[in-house]
């Protein structure tokens, strides 16, 4: 299936909504995207910050990335972030980097100076505090609020998206760049963007698959009563792109 572009609304603050037929075809489609957008930064000789979601969906775009587009990605001008990172060490099954590491990192030539991963082993008080300065330090800035180029965006099936969980709402109104919060179930720690970094970024991208994804992305998309509970419905750009890739299953009902 040819993916299908669906803007709900022709006013450019709507998201763009792309439907893939598989999550093989979406996560291509979103590599061969991201991957213009690296090469247009670079042939403006300007660097490309990237912060990178986690958990299970973004492995498959991660192997795309390191299998189709190793060589023809300046990964030199790509500085890598990510959106959140659980509180363990590198090693752990549950590391964002160490699931980044093993798909994408160990396998394409990008500096090592230009990965700056969470340090989840370290205190996450003084980390969150780190991971802030380091941020600051090569992200652009508007309205003096970090600015990603791009960010990769998860969506949880309670609405959760970076690790801002539905009970952290307030974090789309914090003056802090990331912020310490705790899974509602695991209460494993975890460090996370904030909203108004992610509000920020020039695109954001949400890649969702798998039907248990389908009505918390209905009603954000279609903006139910329900979607105010989602932390993911917060997602709103200030001046930049926002586009939904959606797999056939995730997109069900809409
Ligand atoms: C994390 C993520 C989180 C993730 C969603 C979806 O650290 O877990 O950043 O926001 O994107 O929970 O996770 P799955 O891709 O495993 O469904």
């Amino acid at each position: 299936m040819i993916p299908i572009i669906v803007n709900y609304n022709h006013s450019s603050m709507q998201p763009i909504i792309q439907i893939s037929s598989s999550p093989v075809e979406l996560a291509s489609s979103l590599a061969e995207e991201l991957s213009q957008s690296i090469r247009t930064a670079a042939e403006k000789n300007k660097t490309f910050t990237l912060a990178l979601s986690g958990g299970n969906t973004p492995a498959l775009l991660f192997s795309i990335l390191a299998e189709y587009y190793g060589t023809s990605i300046p990964w030199k001008n790509v500085h890598l972030f990510w959106g959140d990172e659980r509180c363990v060490p590198s090693y752990h099954n549950d590391s964002n980097y160490g699931m980044t590491k093993i798909h994408l990192l160990d396998k394409v030539a990008i500096p090592a100076i230009n990965i700056h991963r969470i340090h989840g082993e370290d205190d996450p008080i003084k980390e969150t505090e780190r991971y802030a300065h380091e941020i600051l330090e090569y992200t652009d800035k508007i309205n003096n609020i970090p600015s990603f180029d791009y960010i990769l965006l998860g969506l949880g099936t309670d609405g959760h998206t970076a690790s801002i969980f539905p009970g952290y709402m307030d974090l789309f109104q914090t003056q802090k760049i990331c912020e310490l919060t705790l899974h509602p179930q695991t209460r494993q720690k975890r460090i996370t963007l904030t909203g108004p970094v992610i509000n920020n970024s020039r695109q954001v991208a949400f890649l969702v698959t798998g039907k248990s994804k389908a009505s918390v992305v209905a009603d954000i998309i279609n903006k139910t009563e329900n979607a105010g509970t989602y932390p993911a419905s917060c997602v709103a750009l200030n001046h930049g792109k926002l586009k939904w890739y959606l797999d056939s299953d995730a997109s069900a009902l809409l």
